[in-house]
């Protein structure tokens, strides 16, 4: 089958290590099963994949993607939940410290096939494309998580996301605008900015720059680039929620800053199998849907990778089969 797979590590230029070509085709051990996949999406995470971490040369050659939607073996349309975890770690297994997403242990989406286990598989609803369905498991699913589950905002709070037109931040801007929470972007270009006013933002700024007002909670998956703003731009009492820091992960913690104003960090991860299910019938209730920024065919991946590694990308990328 076609697949695109990490070959080799290169901390500098990691679509160097990416190929795309011929793999066996996968053997589905007991409970798991084999999906046929439409179309799958990428990640950041699979960049972070082709430098190394999370994934040691000895692993190679490992298929990338841990994003996407297809049939399955009794022609059922179906999106995949990307965590993997032990069954009887209890029933959110992004919470089994030994769990693994695919491609990190076991070979991911961005294939012809791929295998899951069964209980992994969520019903695609009809009203989404097999497209939009493929954006949901990863970036979708982590910033519905972050943004219903553990920001604590009520309606019509104040919130700020760092960066505009990446996976999970269109998300955060899309999801949060159709709740009704007053959102402010940061975006690296005008363009971006733009992209994200038509996202439903409410105002969006150059990075660093000040806001009209205090937020409640900052959405951050930047990391050192934007942390110090971030905590600037809180009320007293205020949340930064992060699941990323796509720009370094040690920027200065300001604990002063932190006790004083009397902040919380909460950190998130992923979302459960049945958040993804929720997430699925939200959108297809709601008519909110993924940004996708281009849909190319899976033998032309390279392109999607490199707009993602040169940061030009507004909304997801999709692979189709
Ligand atoms: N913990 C989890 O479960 C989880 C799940 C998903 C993602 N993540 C992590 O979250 C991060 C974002 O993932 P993604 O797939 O959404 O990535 P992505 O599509 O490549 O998006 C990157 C985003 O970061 C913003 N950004 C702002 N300043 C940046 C800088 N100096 N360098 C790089 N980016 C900057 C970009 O802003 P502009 O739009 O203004 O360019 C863009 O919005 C990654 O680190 C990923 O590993 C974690």
């Amino acid at each position: 089958m076609l697949a695109i797979t990490a070959a080799r590590i290169d901390k500098d230029t990691p679509s160097a290590g990416l190929e795309v070509g011929d793999r066996p085709d996968p053997a589905p051990g007991e409970g798991w099963t084999t999906v046929h996949v439409r179309a799958a999406a990428l990640n950041h995470h699979d960049i972070w994949s082709l430098r190394g971490v999370g994934l040691s040369q000895e692993q190679l050659p490992m298929v990338l993607g841990s994003d996407a939607a297809g049939v399955d073996e009794e022609g059922r349309e179906v999106i995949v939940h990307s965590v993997i975890g032990d069954p009887n770690a209890g029933v959110d297994e992004s919470y089994d410290p030994k769990r693994s997403l695919l491609s990190e242990v076991h070979n991911g989406t961005l294939a012809e096939k791929v295998a899951v286990p069964q209980r992994n598989l969520v019903p695609k609803p009809p009203e989404l494309s097999f497209e939009e369905a493929a954006c949901l498991p990863t970036a979708w699913l982590t910033a519905y998580r972050m943004l219903f589950e553990r920001a604590g905002l009520q309606p019509g709070e104040a919130l700020l996301v760092q960066g505009a037109g990446g996976g999970v931040n269109s998300a955060l801007i899309r999801m949060a605008s159709a709740a009704g929470y007053r959102v402010y972007v940061t975006g690296r270009s005008e363009t971006k900015r733009e992209g994200a006013k038509r996202l439903g933002a409410y105002a969006a700024f150059s990075p660093g720059e000040r806001l009209p007002e205090r937020v409640s909670v900052v959405f951050d998956t930047v990391g050192e680039a934007t942390w110090a703003h971030s905590l600037r731009c809180l009320r007293p009492g205020g949340r930064i929620v992060t699941c990323g820091a796509t720009s370094g992960q040690a920027p200065p913690a300001e604990l002063n800053r932190v006790f004083f104003l009397q902040l919380s960090v909460l950190g998130s991860t992923m979302g459960s199998r049945a958040q993804l299910q929720q997430l699925a019938e939200y959108c297809a209730r709601s008519g909110v849907r993924p940004e996708i920024d281009r849909v190319l065919p899976l033998a032309h991946a390279k392109e999607g990778f490199a707009a993602m590694e040169q940061g030009e990308l507004f909304g997801k990328v999709v692979f189709t089969v």
